[in-house]
């Protein structure tokens, strides 16, 4: 039997931590409406997010919105937005989201204060962010005391797996649809059960609202049936919240409600492949950017290596902190090509067929040109066999956005035989296993 009240009162906030979070947002509550009354600023703050709802896990932060008046432009809401947020939050830093914000830790708890527009439906919306308050009162009226600790129970499940949060780093399930599961579900369980057999895609909404969508995940978000609130979940995480569904059905356990996912490596031992390690420092730039900048990197190296006859079979990133290396891992079944490779050519059907000898007429021709079947082939010289040089020309050439194109004189490319070297990306590559535990 698993012992749910003791995972719940492990893992979310203990008297203490609900007593500072109260305080604290009451207080910063207090001081932005008396800024604003002192300032002439028609705008009011209230509480949203997990910790205003009762379903946040320990640590979570306090996000309070600033819900300005629709006459401001918005130009001016985000600029009354980021002074109220400095004047409150003494060390606070401006970060970005769909508008600046300020961003900071009081007494230990990380305090984000966001300016949006006022709006009593979703249809009034001038920015994303300003239906957040909208979800505070669905939830309020759907979502049961009982049902909140069943999604605390379904945040620490999804988050063991490595997939609770929406942003670009995790591409996973976000609070906020967390609790619409819970309120579509009915529980924990019954959800893991729907997940556990589940086939294809998670869709939830009328489905007339869906059939906009084209994704793994489509929650259309009850406060907005134009948007899918489970936009930013990959197939990848579905894929792994259905197969640690089957799991924990199978064979419940308590292990399932841990902190992150457990990291153990495998040993690493040689492979018979090839590894190339593409190590650079940071871009001073936030996750949501940097994250999507490597993922394009890598999609862009694959595709190109491939072009040229090389086969990537895997790849793994380390996205540091700040200051810190991001480390790309590349494995390859073999690094190098013969000097020959087989050209195709069109077939010999089209108008212009001659044209394919006309063009290779010049270079070094191995053998052909040559019919088989119904095209035209040339047997030609292999321009870079190894992968190495072939690597660093495509790295050189592509365009990985504007913050990595101004370090990449900077890289540091290297090749390893059979097992990839130690370092930060390689224990990620070696601890990948799905459902943990
Ligand atoms: P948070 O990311 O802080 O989520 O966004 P949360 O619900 O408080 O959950 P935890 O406990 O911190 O992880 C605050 C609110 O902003 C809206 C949601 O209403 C959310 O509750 N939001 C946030 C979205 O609508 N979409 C997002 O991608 C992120
Ligand atoms: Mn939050």
């Amino acid at each position: 039997m698993i012992d749910f009240g003791c995972i719940l009162s492990t893992f979310t906030p203990d008297q203490e931590e609900l007593g500072k979070v109260k305080r604290l947002s009451d207080d910063l509550i207090r001081e932005i409406s008396k800024y604003c009354q002192g300032h002439n600023i028609k705008a009011e703050p209230i509480l949203v997010g997990s910790s205003s709802r009762g379903t946040s896990l320990k640590g979570a932060d306090i996000d309070i919105f600033i819900r300005f008046h629709r006459s401001y432009e918005i130009r001016e809401m985000e600029r009354l937005g980021l002074q109220i947020g400095h004047a409150v939050l003494r060390n606070g830093i401006e970060k970005y989201a769909e508008h600046p914000y300020v961003s900071s830790y009081e007494f230990g708890q990380k305090v984000d204060i966001v300016p949006c527009f006022i709006i009593n439906d979703a249809s009034e919306k001038l920015t994303s962010v300003d239906r957040t308050p909208l979800h505070n009162e669905y939830l309020k009226k759907h979502l049961s005391d009982a049902q909140k600790k069943e999604v605390i129970l379904l945040k620490l499940f999804l988050r063991r797996q490595g997939i609770y949060g929406s942003e670009l780093k995790t591409n996973g399930f976000s609070g906020y649809v967390t609790e619409l599961l819970i309120v579509n579900f009915g529980s924990f369980l019954s959800t893991l059960n729907h997940l556990s057999t589940l086939k294809g895609n998670l869709v939830i909404g009328d489905p007339n609202s869906v059939k906009r969508f084209e994704s793994p995940v489509i929650i259309i978000d009850p406060t907005d049936p134009i948007r899918n609130a489970g936009a930013a979940v990959s197939l990848t995480s579905l894929s792994i919240f259905k197969l640690s569904s089957k799991a924990f059905i199978k064979n419940p356990s308590e292990d399932y409600f841990g902190m992150g996912p457990i990291r153990t490596p495998r040993k690493n031992v040689d492979r018979g492949t090839k590894f190339f390690l593409i190590k650079f420092r940071r871009p001073d730039v936030v996750d949501d950017i940097i994250f999507p900048q490597v993922q394009k990197m890598i999609s862009t190296i694959t595709r190109a290596s491939e072009n040229l006859g090389f086969r990537i079979i895997n790849w793994e990133q380390f996205v540091g902190e700040v200051g810190d290396n991001v480390e790309v891992l590349l494995e390859l079944e073999y690094d190098q090509l013969p000097a020959m490779k087989v050209h195709r050519g069109p077939p010999v059907d089209i108008e212009n067929a001659l044209s394919f000898i006309e063009k290779h007429k010049g270079e070094e021709i191995f053998r052909g040109p040559y019919v088989k079947d119904d095209r035209v082939y040339a047997e030609l010289k292999n321009g870079n066999t190894e992968f190495l040089p072939s690597l660093k020309n495509i790295l050189e050439k592509a365009d990985l956005g504007r913050h990595i194109n101004k370090i990449k004189g900077e890289f540091i490319i290297e090749r390893y035989e059979g097992k990839p070297p130690e370092s930060e990306v390689t224990n990620i590559f070696l601890s990948r296993k799905n459902p943990s535990p």
